[in-house]
């Protein structure tokens, strides 16, 4: 059959036989173009083995380039992060967030990928990644994985073809001007990039990370197919990357258009339809905007009023006590994570002050909300002291004292400035380390429905101490942390009278009562946290 070069998209059946005649048709590229996987991709749910309350649990954020080396190239992999689940169980988190795990053009955090259905190579294989669900399933743990809708590589054969002409077929997947458009400036730059044949495209991030034509259907339905292929492997949700750039309106409107509150809306219903999944989305500019139309997003801008509180500043005090009153009660909290622009690795804020870096984990693992603890947060991982940017923050993990831990080679990146005292292995071994402070919140929380699943009530603060109520069925727990360098004393009203609390953290504590009024008086020593509970 001959077939022309036309500027419609052809059938499904006809496309590679179309690309293939339209190579070189007018665009600079000589050889045949490259093909990719368009097929249609149906559901096909397997259903979900983990206990119904996973969502409401701790997350892990997992780079698995840096978390654990199986086979001594000196870059982590999926074989090196199975090998680790027992830790992130015995840890207790219930969910974990991989960064990108599809091949990647950046070849370091993964955000410009080239292929969506399947498993960067330096990482393993799908096969690899099917074991790595089944064991993290088998521990009781989900596994949510980065989903890049904004940008694809510009590596990416869907744009190497839309590159090629204005005629090819896949032109309008990506949003292409014959000029360049003025009065453009996307985070302090300008967005659109000279593709060398006259014509300019748009890419918000990197001139290698063009941006999708999200306003063309067919763009949409191939990622809802992308996104069907891995839940019906069994994945158990995504982090979506970007949802604020998704579609652009013009120059002063590029940013959370009402357009991509539908697309999310859409996703969300995608995943519904699955048993037990869990979406979450980052969006730094409007993050509770996003919660609604996603399911849960990252609690951007909270996480500084936590470390900041952790430092005895009252205002931030004062910040974290009214978080919740408003916030939705899933939004994923965080005390940092990959990206510079929302704060370096928390030793490296708190000046490696285990009190307060201690306060600031409290906070996250307490209060309400989905806690997202960033790879090594919970031993004090620091940055590499020989890096900056984002790179220092994405060091590997430091399992010992040295890179040993993480690969038997020559790691890939300079290792965290700390890693002679803050690693796992010391840790394990220090009954009061950091990381068995982390084991016992999260045991807490896990103990208690009402701090993991519990409204939030009576959020108050005096000072540097801060006062709030959470509250499950019949059971209603008072947390008390207390910021500051003095012991204090909380007073905490409204509750019955005459009534004992049983203490639940610190083990050491002692029951209360509350007197005659319903008041509960409640002494903590400095930079710590009570929690008792009245069950009715
Ligand atoms: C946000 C991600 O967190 C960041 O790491 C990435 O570079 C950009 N989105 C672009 O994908």
């Amino acid at each position: 059959m001959k077939l022309r070069c036309l500027r419609a998209r052809p059938a499904a059946a006809l496309l590679l036989l179309a690309l293939a005649a339209c190579g070189g048709g007018g665009g600079g590229n000589d050889g045949p173009l490259p093909t990719f996987d368009t097929s249609a991709v149906a559901a096909a749910d397997p259903g979900s083995p983990l206990p119904a309350d996973w969502r409401s649990g701790v997350f892990a954020e997992i780079f698995v380039r840096a978390y654990k080396d199986s086979d001594g190239d000196g870059i982590g992999d999926l074989r090196g992060l199975t090998a680790q689940l027992d830790y992130l169980r015995d840890l207790g988190v219930s969910g974990l967030w991989l960064m990108p795990v599809m091949p990647s053009q950046d070849g370091d955090h993964g955000y410009a990928v080239t292929d969506y259905r399947t498993i960067e190579p330096r990482y393993g294989s799908l096969a690899d990644f099917d074991e790595l669900l089944r064991q993290a399933h088998a521990r009781g743990i989900g596994v949510v994985i980065d989903y890049v809708m904004n940008h694809s590589a510009a590596q990416h054969p869907a744009f190497v073809n839309s590159r090629d002409s204005s005629a090819n077929p896949w032109r309008d997947w990506y949003v292409w001007q014959p000029s360049k458009p003025g009065g453009w400036n996307v985070f302090g730059a300008d967005p659109w990039h000279n593709a060398g044949n006259g014509y300019y495209y748009y890419g918000a991030f990197w001139d290698q990370m063009p941006d999708f034509n999200l306003k063309n259907a067919a763009v949409v339905g191939w990622h809802h197919d992308n996104l069907r292929f891995w839940l019906n492997r069994g994945v158990d949700g995504f982090r979506f990357d970007a949802v604020g750039n998704l579609v652009e309106n013009g120059p002063s409107a590029w940013e959370s258009q009402p357009q991509n509150y539908v697309l999310m809306d859409q996703v969300r219903q995608l995943a519904g339809g699955y048993a037990q999944r869990y979406v979450v989305c980052e969006s730094p500019a409007n993050p509770i905007p996003f919660a609604t139309a996603c399911g849960a997003a990252f609690a951007f801008g909270h996480q500084f009023d936590v470390i900041n509180a952790a430092k005895g500043d009252t205002a931030a005090v004062q910040a974290v006590a009214g978080y919740f009153a408003t916030a939705p009660l899933g939004m994923a909290t965080f005390a940092s994570n990959h990206d510079s622009f929302a704060g370096q690795r928390l030793w490296d804020q708190l000046g490696g002050d285990q009190a307060r870096y201690r306060m600031a984990a409290a906070t996250t693992l307490l209060q309400p909300g989905t806690p997202f603890i960033y790879y090594g947060e919970e031993i004090g991982m620091a940055g590499a002291a020989s890096l900056t940017g984002d790179p220092k923050l994405r060091t590997p993990m430091s399992w010992s004292g040295t890179a040993a831990g993480f690969t038997s080679g020559t790691p890939f990146r300079a290792v965290s400035a700390n890693i002679a005292t803050q690693n796992v292995a010391a840790q394990q071994a220090d009954p009061n380390s950091l990381l068995n402070y982390y084991k016992a919140l999260i045991s807490l929380r896990r103990s208690l429905p009402s701090l993991s699943q519990g409204s939030y009530a009576a959020g108050s603060a005096a000072g540097t101490l801060l006062t709030f109520q959470r509250v499950a069925g019949g059971e209603r727990s008072v947390v008390v942390i207390n910021y500051g360098t003095a012991p204090a004393t909380a007073t905490v009203g409204g509750l019955p009278a005459g009534t004992v609390l049983a203490n639940a953290f610190p083990p050491s504590g002692t029951d209360l009562s509350t007197d005659a009024g319903g008041t509960l008086s409640v002494p903590v020593p400095a930079q710590s946290v009570r929690v008792l509970v009245l069950r009715s």
